[in-house]
């Protein structure tokens, strides 16, 4: 089936999730060619939910014996988490029908806005981490309305309404949704096979950042350690990763990521509930109603 989306380009559904049809297309590339390495890492999230966040920390935390967080070279300095951490569907595999991936330094570090039905095959048998970050429902699509007008172009489309992005959410056919498919399908894994995949919150990273931080190395097998914590070595990874720190960089300020959006369009406001200034109750009631009804006996709950 498909969906025409806000600028008129027709989505297509497949799995179960809604893509643009060059993303299906790197999608099927990715299926057919990709094999996890047991050292792989893979960060998975709906977008707008805190994927920039989780490429930075997770590129800061498995590499700081490389590069230690104050260094004045250190990569998050000169480069976007985007280039840093690439998605499979929406960087490597649309440029290329086979990249070559063998040949990266280990740990890999990728990224993805796939559920995890449709990654599930490539990583089978594979003990490499998966981490999905999540964001309720709300902010996300707040988020997203800032982040696609943004992007839209003024010449080609009028701004995109909130009205409009509130229906598509309804609907679920919106790139890589519906939400609450995908948000159900990782935590469902974590229960059954949480040293594979990590379900994480971004509400829980904005509230106790240092206990996250350290939650994400412990099950990517690179704990802390007591000499680390002692002399600050996971406040200067969140401080690095900051987005105060991240979005007045030079190189966040400007330049493209590989799939085209300008890396400034990834930083605004950040933080929990900026809902509240936008959506009426009776949108977030719809929003929610949804959203509970699919994750009703689940055991997940968004407050
Ligand atoms: P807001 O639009 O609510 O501000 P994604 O990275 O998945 O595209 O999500 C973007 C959202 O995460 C945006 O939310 C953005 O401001 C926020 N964000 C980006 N970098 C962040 C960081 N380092 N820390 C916290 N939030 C961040």
């Amino acid at each position: 089936p498909s969906e025409k989306n806000f600028t008129g380009i027709k989505l297509y559904n497949y799995q179960g999730s809604w893509y643009y049809p060059n993303t299906v297309q790197a999608i099927l590339n990715f299926q057919k060619h990709f094999r996890a390495q047991d050292t792989d890492i893979i960060l998975a999230s709906l977008p707008k939910s805190g994927t920039t966040w989780l490429k930075a920390l997770a590129f800061a935390v498995v590499h700081r014996n490389k590069y230690a967080p104050n260094l004045v070279s250190h990569p998050l300095l000169s480069d976007n988490p985007h280039n840093l951490v690439q998605f499979l569907e929406a960087d490597l595999y649309v440029k290329n029908q086979r990249p070559d991936l063998e040949e990266l330094p280990t740990p890999r570090l990728f990224a993805t806005h796939m559920p995890f039905q449709t990654i599930h095959e490539s990583l089978r048998d594979s003990p490499c981490k998966v981490v999905y970050v999540c964001r309720n429902i709300k902010d996300v699509l707040v988020s997203h309305w800032h982040f696609r007008n943004k992007l839209v172009r003024k010449d080609l489309h009028s701004n995109y309404s909130l009205d409009d992005t509130v229906d598509e959410y309804i609907k679920g056919a919106y790139a890589f949704g519906p939400f609450q498919d995908q948000v159900l399908s990782y935590w469902k894994e974590s229960l059954v096979n949480p040293t594979h995949v990590l379900f994480m919150r971004y509400e829980e990273m904005v509230e106790k950042p240092e206990a996250q931080v350290m939650r994400l190395a412990d099950f990517l097998g690179c704990s802390f350690t007591e000499e680390e914590k002692q002399s600050g070595t996971v406040e200067k990874i969140l401080e690095l990763c900051s987005i105060g720190n991240l979005s007045n960089l030079e190189a966040n300020k400007s330049g493209t990521s590989s799939c085209g959006i300008a890396h400034q369009a990834f930083f605004r406001k950040g933080g929990v509930g900026d809902w509240k200034n936008h959506l009426t109750d009776d949108m977030a009631r719809k929003l929610d109603e949804m959203v509970e009804k699919k994750l009703e006996g689940s055991g997940l709950k968004f407050e």
